[in-house]
């Protein structure tokens, strides 16, 4: 089966194909085409990403990216194509609000073969709404215009799928994963622990109270007078002081909700510790960077401890990590080691470095085991949701 997905919940815009065989125990999937634009350049004048913009630039952008995925899948070619009225009514109302994106779709769709896909999955949620918008309304547009279903995809169930894959040869294969699996999801909106009881079946562990972790290192690292996104510029800075094995030496962080007997966080108390810490300071790079890292060694064990509860509370057999702050370095590796210092049993699945931040590959992941099972959505019907929830 293949499926050609659309990611558009934050500020990458990203289209992939991807032949899948197989079923729940054993799947293989082949990335035929990816492509990705990411608008982190655009957004980083702001300190971070702002919506109206993430929506036009999404807009702008959609039509060339297929084009650049379609072509590396080998599937794009010319043809001319006859839409009936009705539906390039239908689709103009679809694409509504994007006259230039419309313009720019039937340019293309008039003049291109249908390639050979079988369902078209799209980001439904969670994410920046205007943003989930334009790639709702996108995948809906090519829907009408190829006669192709519709799979929404949540965007945090992409994140656990693409880290239980594994890369073998040139093709990615998710294989008898042991259930229950616990996800530790991390990104710039989430900070969860959701296990997955039964195949893509969930329940809500433990989540942030206040702030996301992903927020809370770009916060941080903006009062250190880092450039947005955060998350690797922190990393950067304490690595570098671990690579020197110097002695750290920063006033020790508050490890909020640490003793509570819950699998909740709190991110906002540690943000503002941090903020009283360098209040009217003028900070050398090396004070800088023992904050960095202090803060770095306290989100790594609030993580794990949590984790770690969840773990036991759930009889979970794996656990995977998920969303962009699953890059960092340091939580990494206090999770492979802690894994293995408690004599877990429990397989650990960290994705790969380029499944860790936004992708469509993890998008078409998710779509095709709904797809496998016909789970395709009505277009009428079919709404984007900045709060989707997975459980
Ligand atoms: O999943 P993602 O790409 O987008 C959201 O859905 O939010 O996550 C983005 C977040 C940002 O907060 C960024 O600072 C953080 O992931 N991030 C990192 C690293 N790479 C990205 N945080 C810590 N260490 C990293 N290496
Ligand atoms: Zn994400």
């Amino acid at each position: 089966m293949k499926i050609l997905s659309v990611e558009t919940s934050c500020d990458e815009t990203a289209i992939a194909i991807v032949e899948a065989k197989g079923d729940e125990r054993h799947a293989d999937f082949k990335i035929l085409g990816n492509a990705l634009l990411s608008q982190i350049e655009i957004h980083r004048e702001y300190g971070g990403v702002f919506p109206a913009l993430a929506k036009r630039e999404h807009a702008k952008n959609l039509v060339p990216i297929l084009r650049a995925a379609l072509e590396e899948a080998e599937m794009l070619h010319e043809d001319k194509q006859i839409i009936p009225n009705d539906t390039r009514t239908q689709i103009a109302n679809t694409l509504a609000r994007e006259s230039r994106l419309e313009e720019q779709f039937f340019a293309f769709i008039d003049e291109s073969e249908v390639p050979d896909i079988d369902a078209i999955a799209v980001t439904a949620g969670p994410g920046l709404e205007p943003a989930l918008w334009v790639g709702v309304n996108f995948a809906k547009a090519l829907s009408l215009a190829w006669d192709k279903p519709v799979v929404a995809v949540n965007h945090m169930e992409g994140h656990i799928l693409s880290a239980l894959a594994t890369a073998k040869d040139e093709t990615l294969e998710i294989t008898n994963v042991r259930l229950p699996a616990l996800a530790l999801l991390i990104s710039g909106g989430h900070t969860e622990l959701v296990l997955m009881k039964d195949w893509l079946s969930y329940e809500l562990l433990g989540q942030t109270r206040d702030d996301a972790v992903g927020e809370a290192y770009d916060k941080v690292a903006r009062m250190l007078g880092l450039p947005y996104p955060g998350g690797p510029e922190i990393s950067k800075l304490s690595e570098a002081l671990r690579k020197h094995s110097e002695t750290p030496d920063a006033p020790p962080l508050p490890r909020p909700m640490l003793h509570d007997k819950t699998c909740d966080f709190s991110f906002a108390g540690l943000k503002t510790a941090v903020r009283v810490l360098v209040q009217d300071k003028d900070l050398s790079e090396k004070e800088k960077a023992h904050i960095a890292h202090e803060f770095e060694e306290t989100v790594g064990e609030v993580l794990w401890k949590k984790t770690e509860r969840a773990l036991t509370e759930s009889g979970a057999q794996t656990l995977v990590l998920g969303g962009g702050v699953s890059a960092n370095t340091h939580i990494r590796r206090t999770f492979t080691k802690e894994v293995i210092d408690t004599n877990s049993n429990v397989a650990l699945c960290l994705p790969q470095a380029e499944l860790t931040t936004d992708n469509a590959v993890m998008i078409a992941l998710a779509g095709f085991y709904h797809a496998r099972h016909e789970e395709y959505a009505d277009i009428e019907d079919l709404v984007a949701n900045g709060n989707l929830k997975l459980a």
